[in-house]
């Protein structure tokens, strides 16, 4: 079962951060999965683990498309990734600590932080990006 689904409406037009997109979905829908079968604990924390790096992976693909193409919106725009960063990473941790009680709370949580991020933030850039030749 999935609790985010690709859709058209999520691409900002340039292929490689689609793609980057994708295995974030993947990975979110990969983290409810893991976190409602109760059998699967022990599946949470990898999971989680690689959703983290991903998504640091990511950022940085981002970043550096920012600044080779001078996007004039990119300091506010790291700034978002960094809280973003803060955010999962403290989940992590938590949960790691054993103090997490969120349990699927955490999935839905991340569904939105991606959800959210992809919708506003990284669909302003593509325009800009596309105008500079990047598809
Ligand atoms: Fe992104
Ligand atoms: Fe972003």
């Amino acid at each position: 079962m999935s609790i985010i689904d690709w859709n058209p409406a999520l691409s900002v037009g340039i292929a490689e951060v689609d793609e980057q997109h994708k295995k974030l979905v993947k990975l979110v829908n990969d983290l409810f999965e893991a976190m409602s079968s109760g059998t699967a604990k022990q599946v949470v924390g990898p999971v989680l683990d690689e959703l983290v790096n991903y998504t640091v992976y990511h950022f940085a693909t981002e970043e550096r498309l920012f600044e080779l193409h001078h996007y004039p919106d990119a300091a506010q725009h790291i700034v978002v990734h960094r809280e973003l960063t803060k955010q999962a990473k403290e989940l992590q941790a938590a949960w790691a600590a054993g103090t997490s009680t969120l349990s699927v709370k955490v999935a839905f949580f991340l569904r939105d932080w991606l959800q959210n991020h992809i919708q506003k933030e990284d669909k302003a850039y593509g325009p800009y990006l596309n105008g500079k030749g990047v598809h």
